[in-house]
């Protein structure tokens, strides 16, 4: 190997280590993002689960940003006393199969608006909007 050679393939070997060390500590930085992005979902509790999905569904629309009821739709403090959290999820999909109890009658008349089906919604974002609407008080 001539003087020359010698100077390129300390150069080569140089640029491939620098390659090799950019690369891994640019996969290091995205499986911590992931890290923490996923920490950060477990930390957080049910309870603002549960209020970040009734504002991300609207929910508040119609119940109030409060959830203590518009004229557009009752109140929902009283869920707990109404619901069982596998009633509440059924009815949360599909509103219109409870239409014949007394309480929804009365609902039809005093609001102009319906409660809309949320049976495209994943089931476990129903289940957490359930537990926080059976936890109001
Ligand atoms: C377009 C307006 C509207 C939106 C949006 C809406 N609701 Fe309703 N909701 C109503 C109306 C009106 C009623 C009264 C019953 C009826 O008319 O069907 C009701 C009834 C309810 C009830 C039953 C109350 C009781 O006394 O048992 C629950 C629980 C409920 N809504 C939860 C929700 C949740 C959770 C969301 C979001 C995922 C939501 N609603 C979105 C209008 C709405």
């Amino acid at each position: 190997m001539t003087n020359a050679q010698k100077w390129i393939s300390a150069f080569l070997g140089l640029f491939l280590i620098l390659f090799i060390v950019s690369r891994v500590t640019k996969s290091d930085d995205i499986i911590l993002e992931e890290y923490d992005y996923y920490s950060n979902e477990s930390a957080s509790e049910t309870i603002d689960e549960g209020l970040t999905l009734i504002n991300q569904f609207e929910c508040i629309a119609c119940h109030g940003a409060d959830l203590k009821g518009t004229k557009l739709a009752p109140g929902l403090f009283s869920a707990k006393e109404y619901w069982s959290r596998s009633n509440l999820i059924n009815y949360l999909r599909n509103p219109s199969s409870y239409e014949g109890d007394a309480r929804f009658e009365g609902y039809k008349k005093a609001y102009k608006t319906i409660m809309p089906p949320y049976g495209n919604k994943d089931i476990k974002e129903l289940g957490v909007i359930a537990d926080y609407l059976l936890k109001l008080e």
